[in-house]
């Protein structure tokens, strides 16, 4: 399985348009230890071909130009043959717009996302109106058998329910249901390896824990540091874990679950770029490696 990281960053990017952090005020004065990075998404390949999307980001036609293994060779081709939503959130889905004239997409979601993207937010039902009309939804079902995507035929998917939060647009902000929020592990049927990628998790449930520790990669989000680092930057009232997101650091942050886990390698995905991780001068960025942990970023490839 080919692994391609599109974007590596939160919501937002780096920089993010109206922020003047340490980060993104760096990433502007040509500081060379930051990097830009477009908001989060993955693709993954078994034929280096044919695709599947994980997560549509508003900039998703930057990184479809910044990777040449999914321009067409045809006259009109697209080569992302199923998109799959780990969730509704704007960061993760937006960018689906940006792909209309590839209607109808292949998506799979569960149907709590499948409502959120045609009535609070109707991506889904807007798409309709264009080229082969919308998308044809596959349902995903959390914790229930693995599914099958055509175009990786040697893979299994397995959908997990994650405790995070649904989208603030949602009418289930801070009351989210099974569903809202899914992490998926990826099974090479033949080398048995697994990916399990979570890009929004709240809460490290016995569950995911275990499955961390059977998979031989993670790309799992870092969106924070801490978890007061967004109010005590003055950047917004909420603390990580109210938006659905556990800290890195801490007593209760996933250094130390990730700590106990000895067989995956570790790979962070959706930091926002508020977090002093993302300046390789930072101190903050010197402990995250010494645990063994990398960060993605945008452009990374990882065969498994
Ligand atoms: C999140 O990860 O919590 C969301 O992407 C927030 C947002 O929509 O900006
Ligand atoms: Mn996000
Ligand atoms: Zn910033």
């Amino acid at each position: 399985m080919r692994i391609e990281v599109l974007g590596s960053s939160a919501g937002g990017g780096l920089p993010q348009f109206n922020c003047n952090c340490s980060n993104c005020k760096a990433y502007r004065e040509g500081k060379s230890t930051v990097k830009r990075r477009t908001q989060s998404s993955i693709t993954l390949s078994e034929d280096g071909e044919n695709w599947v999307l994980f997560n549509a980001s508003p900039d998703i036609l930057e990184q479809i130009h910044n990777s040449s293994f999914l321009h067409p060779k045809k006259l009109r081709e697209n080569r992302i043959k199923a998109i799959v939503f780990m969730d509704a959130q704007i960061d993760h889905t937006t960018g689906l717009l940006g792909l209309r004239e590839g209607c109808p997409h292949e998506v799979y979601c569960t149907k709590e996302v499948n409502e959120e993207l045609n009535t609070s937010f109707p991506l889904f039902k807007m798409l309709e109106s264009w080229n082969g009309g919308g998308v044809k939804y596959n349902e995903v079902f959390p914790n229930a058998s693995k599914f099958k995507i055509p175009v990786m035929p040697n893979h299994e998917f397995f959908a997990h329910s994650l405790i995070s939060n649904a989208p603030p647009y949602s009418l289930y902000r801070d009351n989210p249901r099974v569903g809202d929020n899914i992490g998926i592990t990826i099974i090479n049927k033949k080398t048995k390896k697994r990916l399990f990628y979570l890009p929004g998790l709240g809460v490290l449930e016995n569950h995911i824990i275990e499955e961390m520790a059977k998979s031989d990669l993670l790309l799992i989000e870092g969106t924070l540091w801490t978890n007061d680092e967004m109010i005590k930057g003055r950047f917004s009232n909420k603390l990580g874990t109210d938006m659905g997101h556990v800290p890195l650091n801490g007593e209760n942050g996933l250094i130390k679950v990730l700590d106990t886990l000895k067989k995956p390698r570790k790979i962070l995905i959706h930091i926002n770029n508020t977090n002093p991780i993302l300046d390789e001068s930072n101190k903050e960025y010197k402990e995250l490696i010494s645990h063994g942990i990398e960060i993605s970023y945008d452009g990374m490839r990882i065969d498994i």
